[in-house]
């Protein structure tokens, strides 16, 4: 019988984190949970742990250990419990661990992912934080080492799926044989949608998707469309092609998950029903491929037809704002992500409306003297300047002008 794979997941409360439960459940004769990570919700953790015997626990909000610590007392299994940066880092570099599954929404999830790479491990990687910030230190990580970093991101893992075929290609002569990739977008609830339309949308139009039930902060970024200008950086960084060669299309029905176009004019697409178990299970399974029960089969006649646009854009300038950034380089990406970051927790707060994002976003990425990224203190360091310059261009914009 083969070894059962064992997982760490980090964001196991979360969407993602949620459904490689669900893949784990899936396929108990090959794989088990080892150490799950969340940032507060205790009760979620301590149901998962008992659930799936998890063997460590981590926590990054201290203030709730001790609340943790209360209510796994009782599991007749054994626990060990971690917190804080450091437990995250603990559990990705756990000696018998096989898969690190990172799915932390935001920067956390760069240092332990890191960590997971020096000790050779195989990462899945959801959070798209990661790459956008830490590109460069990640794939320079990478290169020296054995470990696998296989993208859990739809998209990604799309164009990770058909590049597959040319694995045994030298990757100097895949790169001159690929020409572009096509990232496809939904398009997000608004779709079609002018700037004067959008003025005034609510934070309820905005979470509601029309094909993919993510976290909150993911579905705000499909409706901006900077979940597609994170992406492009993602796969830039992923798979080594100038960002002139990325291109984004919107195909509302979220079948096509993204394509990779060859220089001879074959291109080759990933297809299914949009559901985040597939790429989650690929990470685990690669390169085998395992029974899906969770995903509905694709049914092109039912479907019917499959449709394709441009972006708009003007309307969305996030797009056009994710390639000055990466054209820049630099700390400029970690600007782009973090003034983000700031300005949809302010959408959240009903501070800021929705158009009001990008032009925070793009106020603050003015303001910034790139700086080269050499260490994670000069993202640490970016990221925090774009979070402080955040707050007071929040401010000038909802200074009531004459
Ligand atoms: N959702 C999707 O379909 C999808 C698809 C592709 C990529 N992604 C990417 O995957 C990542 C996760 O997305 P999501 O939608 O699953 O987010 P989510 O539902 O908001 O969940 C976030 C998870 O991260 C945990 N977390 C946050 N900060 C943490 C910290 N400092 N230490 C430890 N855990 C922390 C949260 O714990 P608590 O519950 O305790 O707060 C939760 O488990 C994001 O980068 C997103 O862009 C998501």
């Amino acid at each position: 019988m083969l070894k059962k794979k064992k997982i760490v997941i980090l964001g196991s409360t979360g969407s993602v984190g949620q459904s490689a439960l669900e893949v784990v459940k899936q396929h108990q004769d090959k794989l088990e949970v080892l150490a799950l990570a969340a940032n507060s919700n205790v009760d979620l953790l301590a149901q998962q742990a008992q659930e799936f015997k998890a063997r460590y626990l981590s926590l990054s909000d201290t203030t709730k250990l001790e609340g943790l610590n209360a209510k796994v007392a009782n599991f007749n299994q054994e626990l060990q419990l971690r917190s804080g940066e450091q437990g995250l880092i603990e559990l990705a570099t756990l000696e018998e661990a096989d898969i690190i599954l990172i799915a932390i929404v935001g920067i956390a999830g760069l240092e332990p992912t890191l960590a997971a790479i020096e000790q050779d491990k195989r990462v899945a990687l959801a959070s798209k934080e990661v790459l956008v910030v830490g590109g460069e230190l990640v794939m320079s990580a990478l290169k020296d080492s054995q470990a696998e970093l296989i993208p859990v991101d739809s998209e990604h893992s799309a164009i990770f799926q058909c590049l597959q075929l040319e694995s045994e290609l030298e990757s100097d002569n895949l790169s001159r044989q690929v020409s572009s990739l096509t990232l496809t977008a939904s398009g997000g609830p608004f779709f079609g949608w002018n700037s004067a339309q959008l003025e005034n949308v609510t934070l309820a139009q905005a979470l509601k998707h029309p094909t993919w039930d993510m976290g909150q902060k993911i579905t705000i970024d499909s409706a901006t469309m900077f979940n597609k200008g994170l992406e492009m950086i993602e796969a830039k960084w992923l798979f080594d092609i100038d960002i002139a060669n990325i291109n984004v299309v919107v195909h509302p029905q979220s079948i096509i998950h993204s394509m990779v176009e060859y220089c001879d004019g074959s291109s080759l697409a990933q297809l299914s029903m949009p559901s985040m178990t597939l790429p989650i299970l690929y990470a685990f399974s690669y390169p085998q491929r395992w029974e899906n029960c969770q995903n509905t089969p694709l049914n092109l006649v039912q479907l019917q037809q499959l449709t394709f646009e441009d972006v708009d854009e003007q309307t969305f300038p996030a797009i056009s704002l994710a390639r000055k950034s990466i054209e820049q380089g630099g700390t400029l990406p970690v600007v782009y992500n973090a003034a983000n970051e700031v300005a949809v927790e302010l959408f959240i707060q009903k501070e800021i409306g929705f158009n009001q994002i990008t032009a925070l976003v793009q106020q603050v990425m003015n303001q910034h003297q790139v700086q080269p990224v050499d260490s994670i203190d000069s993202i640490l360091q970016a990221d925090q300047w774009a979070r402080e310059q955040s707050a007071i261009e929040a401010q000038l914009l909802l200074t009531p002008t004459d």
